[in-house]
């Protein structure tokens, strides 16, 4: 068992959350997290309406009877969508921890707390994190460079970043990006966080709605096999290395604006992607972590696997320290 202030603070067992994933974060998925003792989580917007996510959250809930958490992210768009409505939607269906992502959560959180949620907020800086700890928010997520989707514009890889979060921050956090196994989990530890987040390691499991043959490209992928979209346009995204996203960084590179690559990275084709196990009909998400990912086992299987090899490495580690 690796206790934390995180699990404490938010009543699960074991300090290891699923963090919210655009199509894949669905109720099988977060459910099987859940029920494994770490933390799943549904994500709002993969439902096309509110009322879709009440019934997603219901679906979990006959999955399992532990606490399962929705991600909402909020990013700019021309015609965004109703944000607080999804939210009211998660409070009805009786949702305690919501992960908000992409922009500051203030102007939700007095709905939120007035309903007993508990707020973790992700985000890519120190900066960041101590702004979302002053406004209230119960725990944060730090994305590291290393990190699928947005990995922000300060390029900080988590040997840095984390213990710089650690040194300032008062609220428990969860190190994220870059993480899928028992050594990352422990590394974490050691560096000051009080859990992990992780995406790619569960978006490669049995439980993930996606493709098999996207699941298979993930095992076989390499440190090197990802793409930095969006970079000219200050707003990077880590995604998996294929003809669409290497064709979107040359057209940028060469001065490009978005609308030049806007049908490339539409959500549409990623969509696809995922449905369809066609890997080069749009962009998708995956992590430089994914040189770590080997096979493709349950997601309970994943959270059981990576607690125990935790354990034995800070076991291991302390013993070798220790004089004799
Ligand atoms: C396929 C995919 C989709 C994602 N979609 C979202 C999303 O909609 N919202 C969000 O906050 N993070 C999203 N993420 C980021 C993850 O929640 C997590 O922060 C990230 O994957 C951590 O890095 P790792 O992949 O190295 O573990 C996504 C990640 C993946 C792999």
């Amino acid at each position: 068992m690796i206790t934390t202030r995180f699990t404490e603070a938010f009543g699960i067992e074991h300090p290891v959350v699923q963090g919210g994933m655009m199509w894949v974060g669905r109720a099988e998925l977060a459910a099987a997290v859940s029920e494994a003792g770490g933390l799943g989580i549904i994500t709002a917007l993969t439902q096309p309406t509110p009322h879709d996510l009440v019934r997603e959250v219901e679906r979990a809930r006959r999955l399992t009877d532990k606490p399962v958490g929705v991600n909402l992210t909020i990013l700019p768009t021309i015609s965004p969508p109703p944000y607080e409505d999804y939210l009211r939607a998660a409070i009805d269906a009786g949702v305690t921890i919501l992960e908000t992502a992409g922009a500051n959560p203030e102007p939700f959180l007095d709905l939120l707390k007035a309903h007993g949620v508990r707020v973790i907020h992700k985000c890519t800086s120190v900066r960041h994190a101590l702004k979302a700890e002053r406004i209230g928010v119960d725990a944060v997520s730090i994305d590291g460079f290393e990190c699928a989707g947005h990995p922000g514009e300060d390029d900080i890889g988590g040997l840095v970043l984390i213990p710089a979060a650690a040194d300032r921050l008062s609220i428990p956090f969860l190190a994220s990006g870059g993480i899928a196994d028992g050594r990352g989990l422990a590394a974490a530890l050691a560096l000051g966080a009080d859990g992990v987040n992780m995406g790619s390691r569960f978006l490669c499991s049995v439980e993930s709605p996606v493709a098999d043959a996207v699941k298979q490209r993930i095992v076989e992928g390499s440190e090197l096999d990802t793409e930095l979209i969006f970079r000219t346009l200050g707003n990077t995204a880590r995604v998996a290395s294929n003809e669409v996203s290497r064709e979107v960084v040359r057209i940028l590179d060469a001065g490009g604006d978005f609308a030049a690559v806007r049908d490339l990275v539409a959500g549409a084709r990623g969509r696809r992607v995922f449905e369809e196990g066609d890997l080069d009909a749009g962009i998708w998400s995956v992590g430089v972590v994914q040189a770590l990912i080997r096979d493709v086992p349950t997601a309970g299987e994943i959270v059981r696997r990576t607690v125990a090899d935790a354990e034995d490495v800070l076991r291991r580690r302390a013993l070798a320290v220790t004089p004799v």
